[in-house]
């Protein structure tokens, strides 16, 4: 079954991006030329999904307002005669996607933002992306690959990458069973373990391919780590009953939900921009060659 619709939670506070979050909403913070929530919606849009469910929080109405026609904007830069711009702006999103609304309107976890859209969603399969992990390749994007996997598996799947001993405690950490034609099954997981209690290093990030099996299991979930209903635990219950699979994707990882990975994201994205990459990586080596500021 083709999977059209991705849920992209919304609802966090952004505490470690303060202060710049305390009226924003972190998705909004800049990368670039774009809101970084303007990424996960393109790689959704990437692996052919062209329904966009966003679970927001009441305060969060500057993320529609950015994914609705802005008709003064349009009509100020048709009379401007500014057509790129207008084109631009009139693109975000493209024709043919169509952004729903959920709202979580208490921040119960993850778990519980992603059962919020459960009435958009239906029952078939569908993807989740946290904006906040945003994922560079080249050429296929995360959620790409991960739809390869789910086309030939016709079971859940989650992205995977290995993180450093002493960082596990800030994700779901799985333990690997066999491996099926050469990819990997998911045999437990477990929700920010302590380093020395971690079954493994293999960290799930901001990427998942659900069958609609994860519903009712999200439904009886119960307050875990962080007194937060868990997406982790509805994922341990659903090994008990489906084969779930991990995507060891190939590209690169950005935390932007703090202050240093957004940095980051955000020098390698100018970096490798169209029109600002040349000239800011000469302004970059000028900067090194000088010794910073
Ligand atoms: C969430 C999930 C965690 C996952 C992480 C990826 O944690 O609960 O399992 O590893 O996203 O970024 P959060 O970052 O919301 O604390």
């Amino acid at each position: 079954m083709n999977i059209n619709k991705v849920v992209l939670p919304v609802a966090g506070l952004g505490t470690r991006t303060l202060p710049a979050t305390k009226a924003l909403a972190k998705e909004m913070l800049t990368l670039v030329d774009r809101p970084i929530i303007q990424y996960a919606v393109e790689e959704a849009l990437s692996a052919g999904i062209r329904e966009i469910i966003f679970v927001t929080a009441q305060a969060k109405k500057i993320i529609r307002d950015h994914f609705e026609p802005n008709t003064m904007l349009e009509q100020e830069l048709a009379r401007r005669g500014k057509q790129d711009l207008l084109e631009l702006v009139k693109n975000i999103p493209p024709p043919g996607t169509v952004c729903r609304y959920a709202t979580q309107p208490v921040p119960l976890g993850l778990g519980h933002a992603v059962l919020c859209a459960r009435r958009l969603v239906g029952d078939e399969p569908f993807a989740v992306i946290l904006p906040d992990d945003l994922i560079h390749h080249p050429t296929d994007t995360c959620l790409q690959q991960m739809m390869e996997m789910y086309q030939e598996k016709n079971a859940s799947v989650v992205a995977v990458e290995n993180v450093a001993r002493e960082q596990v405690s800030r994700y779901g950490i799985v333990e690997t069973g066999n491996d099926v034609d050469g990819v990997k099954k998911m045999k437990s997981i477990v929700e920010k373990p302590a380093p020395h209690e971690a079954p493994s290093t293999l960290a799930v990030v901001g990427r998942y391919i659900f069958t609609p099996g994860i519903w009712p299991l999200l439904e009886t979930t119960r307050r875990g780590a962080g007194s937060e209903i868990q997406l982790t635990d509805a994922i341990a219950a659903l090994l008990g009953k489906e084969d779930v699979y991990l995507c060891e994707f190939q590209g690169t990882r950005y935390d932007c939900g703090s202050i240093l990975g957004l940095m980051r994201a955000n020098v390698e994205y100018a970096l490798r921009h169209d029109v600002i990459g040349a000239e800011f990586e000469a302004y970059l080596a000028d900067l090194v060659k000088n010794n910073g500021v």
